[in-house]
């Protein structure tokens, strides 16, 4: 099993410490999260992120609220305010649901207990989840690394990597088998505007010593069209019915450029991000951040400390879609725990899911 160089998240008796990735790829802080403001807020403000990641601390910020209080009202309060975070990812709703499901019929006394073992089996499920993906990934790779001598090259989008699960990432899990089988890979990321989540992907590849180069998101179509790309593999946030999915912004322009290039395309997700609820793209929600993230960069002063810096003149209008639709016609295939699978033919993989 893949081991998190430092867990993204995990419960301290009462208290939950997540990485804050607000700090990073600069600085590892871990923080402390002791109630369900707390919680609301780190997923809020993005000190935790990615979809399965954004799930498992929703969990835990339902214990956190049950701890002084595990009413009804209470419960139903932690219930709504942690669904109000984030739209996009539906692994948060996931976790809630489930979080739901086997509290609500519970005494108010038994509930506390409850919550925290739920929310560490998800954490758990959810890191032996990204392991199958990485072995269902590997074959891909392995059959590239077959047909052609040098490293696999792999580009990806955002970070879907140890940093936004409990476990090995989603996109990254394949790279990190591959690593461990000894197949050579050389990863090629997007930085991501605006939250440049690329730079996390960067950090975490450079940590385990995986060979890789930074590209600016706009520069991916060039050398998707030059054929310098052996495959793409993204996250999601929400895979739809019909297998439209919902990702980072900027996935759908890779997928448009690579299907131009003739090269393959695949996201990589778990079974808490499928929401056969949702018929297709249009009908997922996605989250608008704001003006001030894409007017303003982030990123260490001479004296090491965390600065902010306006890029944009005052007063710039500025729309911030932080996702965007890639259409199933330009998938190639979905890499999940339990196979790999055309978009919208994964109810053949989670029948009692697609019900
Ligand atoms: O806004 P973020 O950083 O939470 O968005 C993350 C992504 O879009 C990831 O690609 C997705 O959640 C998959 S993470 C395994």
């Amino acid at each position: 099993m893949f081991e998190q160089p430092i867990p993204t998240l995990r419960r301290d008796g009462d208290a939950v410490l997540i990485l804050d990735q607000t700090a990073l790829p600069f600085r590892s802080e871990t923080l402390r999260l002791a109630t369900l403001a707390d919680a609301a807020r780190a997923i809020r403000d993005m000190q935790v992120r990615g979809a399965p990641l954004i799930g498992a601390t929703a969990a835990h910020g339902v214990a956190l609220a049950l701890l002084h209080d595990s009413s009804d009202a209470a419960l139903e309060h932690a219930l709504q305010a942690l669904a109000a975070t984030r739209p996009t990812a539906v692994n948060l709703h996931w976790a809630l649901a489930r979080m739901a499901t086997l509290l609500r019929p519970l005494p108010a006394a038994d509930r506390l207990a409850a919550a925290w073992a739920e929310a560490e089996a998800i954490r758990a499920d959810d890191a032996a989840t990204c392991d199958a993906i990485g072995r269902h990934g590997l074959k891909l790779i392995e059959t590239i690394a077959a047909r052609r001598p040098g490293p696999v090259r792999l580009m990806t989008h955002c970070n879907a990597g140890w940093l936004a699960t409990c476990g090995a990432g989603t996109a990254l899990a394949p790279v990190y088998a591959a690593q461990a089988a000894g197949i050579a890979v050389e990863v090629f990321v997007s930085e991501t505007r605006p939250r440049n989540q690329g730079l996390l992907t960067a950090w975490e590849l450079a940590a385990a010593g995986v060979p890789h180069t930074l590209i600016a998101d706009n520069a991916a179509g060039l050398l998707l069209m030059r054929g310098e790309i052996d495959l793409v593999i993204t996250g999601a946030d929400r895979i739809a019915a019909n297998g439209d999915t919902a990702n980072k912004v900027g996935t759908w322009l890779k997928a448009l450029a690579a299907q131009a290039s003739g090269v393959p395309f695949y996201i990589a997700a778990p079974h808490s991000t499928l929401d056969f609820g949702c018929a297709d793209g249009p009908s997922i929600p996605i989250e608008d951040r704001g003006a001030a993230e894409l007017c303003m960069l982030r990123g260490i002063d001479a004296s090491g400390g965390l600065a902010a810096l306006r890029q944009a003149a005052p007063g710039t209008h500025a729309a911030n879609p932080a996702f965007d639709i890639t259409p199933a016609s330009l998938i190639t295939a979905i890499i999940t725990e339990r196979g790999i699978a055309a978009p919208g033919q994964l109810a053949g993989l989670y029948p009692e899911a697609a019900r």
